[in-house]
């Protein structure tokens, strides 16, 4: 295992009962609060996907927000945000997901991407795996080729993982919390 992951995994703060009874609240803000775990984070993402012929970066609102920009940058790759309903301006293509609390939808601008280009999709968290899956199929839908989904954080017991098909998950931390 990489030396930088026990440092980020203990910066992550839990939260229980947030947002509502029984869910334990995986916090992110104090990792950013780490200079060194925030550093190390966005590092081993992009020694992972530097010169691998990704030419895009897509963002799950609004965590994904953090961690994908510098990733994009350091890579050279453009950064393409995945946003929550009727914030795009422009035509957008949108696709519906269920929640681990709730349902939602994502959209994405028509003509960010081209067929054809290669992407990773980065979030803070996987847990029942329902953004990233409507984060794939949005992609997908525009004949992007997704290399990778990348998460900080993974909670295996909701088994995200599997609503992820062929495309692989790459994390740094699990939970055992759900
Ligand atoms: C959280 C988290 C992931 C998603 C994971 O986002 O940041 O995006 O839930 O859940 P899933 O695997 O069950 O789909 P949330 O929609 O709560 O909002 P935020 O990122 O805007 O804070
Ligand atoms: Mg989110």
């Amino acid at each position: 295992q990489d030396p930088r992951i026990p440092k980020i995994a203990s910066s992550i703060r839990v939260i229980p009962d947030f947002p509502k009874p029984g869910i334990m609240f995986q916090d992110i803000t104090t990792l950013l609060l780490d200079t060194e775990a925030f550093k190390d984070t966005v590092d081993i993402f992009v020694e992972r996907y530097k010169g691998k012929g990704i030419s895009v970066v897509a963002g799950v609102e609004a965590r994904g927000f953090i961690f994908g920009p510098p990733i994009a940058l350091a890579i050279g790759a453009k950064f393409v945000p995945m946003r929550k309903p009727k914030k795009l301006p422009g035509k957008v293509i949108s696709e519906e997901y269920s929640l681990e609390y709730g349902t939602d939808k994502i959209e994405m601008h028509v003509g960010a991407v081209e067929p054809g280009e290669r992407a990773i999709i980065i979030d803070d968290l996987i847990a029942t795996g329902g953004t990233l899956a409507a984060a794939i199929r949005l992609l997908e839908r525009v004949g992007v080729t997704i290399a990778e989904c990348a998460c900080v954080i993974e909670l295996p017991v909701l088994k995200g993982r599997e609503k992820l098909g062929e495309t692989p998950l790459f994390i740094l931390v699990t939970s055992d919390a759900a």
